[in-house]
C-alpha cells in the first residue's frame, strides 16, 4: 500500500506558486489578490478561511477577508461582491460556504464575476467544465486530479465510483473523471446498496461526511482510495469517510486524513488565484 501524500505535493505546488508570484510581481508590479467572504460564526468555516489566508501570505498574495455577522442582509453581501468585482486589486473572490439559511446562496454565486470565480462555483464555469473547456475548476476535485497525476495514476478506462453528489465535490469530481475518459458512477444518499457499486470500483472517491462509511468488505483488493471526507471522531481527532486501518490493508494507494486531499484544496485555490491574476493582466494589455 502506498500513501497518496497530499501534504508533500501541496508544499511542492506552493513553492512553485511562490516563485511564479515573485516573477509576476517583477513583471507587472502587482501581486494576485484574493477576497474571501466569511458570513457568521461557523467554527469550521473560520478555520478554513484562516488556513486560506495563511496560505496566501506564504506565497506572497494580497488577501482580504470580509467578515460579516450571521444576520447580515442579502443586499449587503451583494454590495460587497459587486465592490470586489470592480476592484482591480482583487483577482479572486471566494464565498465560504455554507451561508446562513436566510441567504440566497445561488444568487450570490451567480453575482461573482466568472473571471474572478476561483472556486469554480459560478454556473458559467460549471458549464465550461461540463463541456470540457478551460475555466475555473472547484479546488477540491482539481486537487484530487493533480494528486493522482503525481503518482502516475491514469483514470482512463478505470471504473471510478464517486460517493457524494455535492456541487462542491461530487459533481465536479465526476465531470473531471469523465473528461479524463474514466467510466464514472455517482452514488449518493438515495443509492440502494452502496457496497454493490464500491465493490466494482478500481478507484473510490468519497466525500460525504460520514465517519467510517467505507469499510474493508466494501472494496476489492488493490483498490485506490481517495478520501475527501472531513469528520471529527469521538476523541476530537480529524478523520475521513474511510475506515483507514481496515481499508488500507486492501488498497494499493490511499489518501490519509489529514494530509491527503485537504492540503491540495488550498494549493489549488492559490493556483486558481494566480491563473486569474495572469488572465487579468493579459486582458488589461
Ligand atoms: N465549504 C466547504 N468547502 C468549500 C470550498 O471548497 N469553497 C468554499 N467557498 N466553501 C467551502
Amino acid at each position: 500500500m502506498k500513501i497518496l501524500d497530499g501534504k508533500k505535493l501541496a508544499l511542492k505546488i506552493e513553492n512553485s506558486i511562490a516563485q511564479e508570484t515573485a516573477l509576476f510581481k517583477k513583471q507587472t508590479g502587482k501581486v494576485p489578490g484574493l477576497a474571501v467572504m466569511l458570513v457568521g460564526n461557523d467554527p469550521a468555516s473560520h478555520t478554513y478561511v484562516n488556513m486560506k489566508k495563511k496560505a496566501c501570505d506564504r506565497v506572497g498574495f494580497y488577501s482580504i477577508t470580509h467578515e460579516m455577522p450571521s444576520d447580515i442582509s442579502q443586499e449587503a453581501i451583494e454590495e460587497t461582491i459587486i465592490m470586489m468585482n470592480q476592484n482591480p486589486n482583487i483577482d479572486g473572490i471566494l464565498i465560504q460556504l455554507p451561508l446562513p439559511e436566510h441567504i440566497d446562496t445561488t444568487k450570490l454565486l451567480e453575482l461573482v464575476a466568472p473571471g474572478k470565480d476561483v472556486d469554480g462555483f459560478h454556473p458559467y464555469n460549471v458549464g465550461r467544465l461540463t463541456v470540457g473547456l478551460d475555466g475555473f475548476v472547484p479546488c477540491t476535485p482539481l486537487g484530487v486530479m493533480h494528486l493522482l497525476q503525481e503518482y502516475n495514476i491514469d483514470v482512463k478506462g478505470k471504473n471510478c465510483v464517486v460517493v457524494g453528489a455535492s456541487n462542491i465535490v461530487g459533481k465536479p469530481m465526476a465531470l473531471l473523471l469523465l473528461n479524463a475518459n474514466a467510466t464514472v458512477e455517482i452514488c449518493h444518499i438515495f443509492t440502494d446498496d452502496l457496497k454493490k457499486h464500491t465493490l466494482n470500483a478500481d478507484i473510490i472517491f468519497v466525500g460525504v461526511g460520514v465517519e467510517g462509511l467505507i469499510k474493508a468488505d466494501m472494496v476489492k483488493k488493490d483498490v485506490i482510495i481517495v478520501d475527501i471526507g472531513v469528520n471529527k471522531n469521538a476523541n476530537g481527532k480529524l478523520v475521513g469517510d474511510v475506515n483507514f486501518n481496515e481499508v488500507s490493508q486492501k488498497a494499493s494507494f490511499i489518501t490519509p486524513v489529514p494530509g491527503g486531499v485537504g492540503p491540495m484544496t488550498i494549493a489549488m485555490l492559490l493556483s486558481n488565484s494566480l491563473k486569474a491574476a495572469q488572465m487579468h493582466n493579459k486582458a488589461s494589455k
